[in-house]
């Protein structure tokens, strides 16, 4: 990852682990050749237009960036899953991650905003001020904080 999230990750692990709540790393850096067989295999599984919901196509990876960083709950639970939300370490990151820079990047409710089926365990580094304020506003999609356009469909 970037050197600022790669910290930035490491103080909000040292947080929560003060806190009791053991989270892991699923997920950081991914290069594109990575997210070509990431990608790839969601299609086997789920066809394309299903693993357009979950998977970003290379090169649109946030993943790619460094700045991205998918979690999981040490009960290895919900790893992955919509339930995530509901582990210690799920709950702990939506009510802490902005502390520490990140945003959960892909929200229930977001999908035509975002492009992607809701990931509890997906962070994105945006750095404190940006995250905190995105907190205190209540804005849920990255796209509607930065008067972004809603995700590409590719076409
Ligand atoms: N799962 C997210 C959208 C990614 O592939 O970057
Ligand atoms: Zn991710």
């Amino acid at each position: 990852m970037r050197a600022a999230a790669a910290s930035a990750a490491e103080e909000m692990f040292a947080a929560a682990a003060a806190d009791g709540v053991s989270m892991t790393v699923l997920s950081g850096f991914r290069s594109y050749d990575t997210q070509v067989s990431t990608y790839q295999h969601w299609v086997n599984v789920n066809g394309q237009a299903g693993a357009d919901r979950v998977s970003a196509r290379p090169g649109y990876s946030e993943h790619q960036t460094g700045l991205a960083l998918d979690i999981g709950d040490a009960s290895g639970s919900c790893n992955l899953a919509e339930c995530f939300a509901d582990t210690p370490a799920g709950s702990w990151a939506a009510e802490n991650a902005h502390r520490f820079g990140f945003i959960i990047r892909y929200q229930p409710g977001q999908e035509a905003v975002t492009g992607y089926s809701p990931e509890p365990w997906h962070l994105r580094f945006i750095g404190t001020k940006d995250a905190a304020d995105m907190a205190g506003s209540g804005v849920k999609a990255l796209e509607t904080f930065y008067g972004l356009p809603a995700a590409p469909d590719y076409r």
